[in-house]
């Protein structure tokens, strides 16, 4: 019988829906050639939910996700002037985002930071720096940590304005996202770096008593510690000495980035939010609603999240690494888009449209 699985899409705001669109053709595609179907169904989300529904998750969105087998999400948000024209608990950050990731409990968030030598021109780090190419999977911890902890804002006796916002973890917390690290690096290299602050925050101090309890289950993973703010020098320096890291979820947030930073875009910076029942996938970057609707944006970080989610939820590993292989021969080949590159020296500039059609008849040949 025909394995059919549904995915909820969340095209989201700004390039969301124009790179959503590209990355459904994948699926497209696969239906034809393998035995699957994928049974994919929208639903409102972010800032543009808010104007159609009111809401920026709104019911129907949660529904959805509830009893989807995946859900696909495209970035969110506006410009600060028109993010500007919502209530804040509505924008579509705090309104959405972070609740849905609660809501699936998907607290372990894979980004891979990636670049094959062939695509190494992407890259602002010298040619030795980036050598045979960078293969790094960052794992965030994603609904702990300095994000969800308790927050409190007022005013003193003396009114003076004060915020209070808490790193809070409790062990098995850790322990959950600990494991997760430890697994992905037995399937690569062996090598795990984990970044802390131990040196000044208590809350790494105990990820680290419990590192030590879980990595008594993993005796061939080496561990490397490095303090967070290292790890961002080392980053630039030396990004080739990486293979699995595992983090906080702020310090996930800013050396993810980094890592768009050093493969030379965040465009380049597909994710997977995996949890015990459920998991999304989405690019890392924003919505970009400077480029949106003019068919310029590269394609690239959500077609890289489908193959996360043919991978991870689907079992499809084969047909993953197909798809990666497809959009990197299309790099290869020279072509790219504006908001990667700036053109010439031999690289020729797609829209968004044509560089999917580039990949969609790479894939048709490797299916
Ligand atoms: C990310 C984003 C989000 C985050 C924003 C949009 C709330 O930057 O996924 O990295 O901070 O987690
Ligand atoms: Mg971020």
């Amino acid at each position: 019988m025909t394995q059919t699985y549904t995915i909820a899409v969340l095209a989201g705001d700004g390039i969301g829906p124009e790179i959503t669109v590209q990355a459904l053709r994948v699926l497209d595609l696969i239906e034809q050639k393998r035995d699957v179907k994928f049974n994919c169904i929208d639903a409102p989300f972010g800032a543009s939910a808010y104007f159609s529904h009111g809401k920026s998750f709104p019911d129907v969105t949660k529904e959805l996700c509830d009893s989807a087998d995946a859900i696909l999400k495209g970035p969110i948000g506006l410009s600060h002037e028109e993010s500007e024209k919502i209530p804040v608990e509505e924008r579509p950050e705090r309104g959405a985002l972070l609740p849905m990731r609660r809501r699936l409990n998907t607290y372990a968030n894979f980004r891979p930071i990636s670049l094959p030598a062939g695509m190494a021109h992407f890259s602002p780090l010298k040619k030795e720096v980036v050598g045979d190419g960078i293969d790094i999977m960052l794992i965030r911890e994603l609904i702990g940590g300095l994000y969800f902890g308790g927050k409190e804002s007022g005013k003193t006796d003396e009114g003076v304005r004060f915020v209070k916002e808490t790193l809070e973890y409790d062990e098995n917390q850790i322990r959950q996202i600990l494991v997760v690290a430890f697994n992905e690096s037995m399937k690569r290299k062996k090598v795990l770096h984990n970044i802390h602050k131990s040196n000044v925050l208590i809350s790494s101090v105990l990820w680290n008593e419990v590192l030590e309890e879980v990595a008594k289950d993993y005796p061939e993973v080496t561990v490397i510690h490095m303090l967070v703010d290292a790890a961002a020098t080392h980053l630039c320096l030396n990004p080739t000495q990486f293979d699995v890291m595992v983090m906080e979820n702020m310090f996930g947030d800013i050396l993810s980035d980094q890592g768009g930073g050093i493969l030379g875009s965040l465009g380049l910076m597909p994710s997977a939010c995996m949890g015990p029942d459920k998991a999304y996938y989405e690019p890392s970057h924003g919505s970009a609603p400077d480029i949106a609707g003019k068919n310029l944006a590269n394609p690239y970080s959500m077609i890289g999240s489908v193959a996360l989610m043919l991978d991870m939820s689907f079992g499809m590993e084969s047909e993953a690494k197909t798809v990666w292989q497809a959009m990197q021969s299309v790099f290869e080949s020279g072509f790219s888009t504006s908001d990667l590159s700036k053109g010439g020296e031999g690289i020729q500039l797609l829209s968004t449209t044509e560089f999917a059609n580039k990949v969609m008849v790479a894939l048709e040949a490797l299916l």
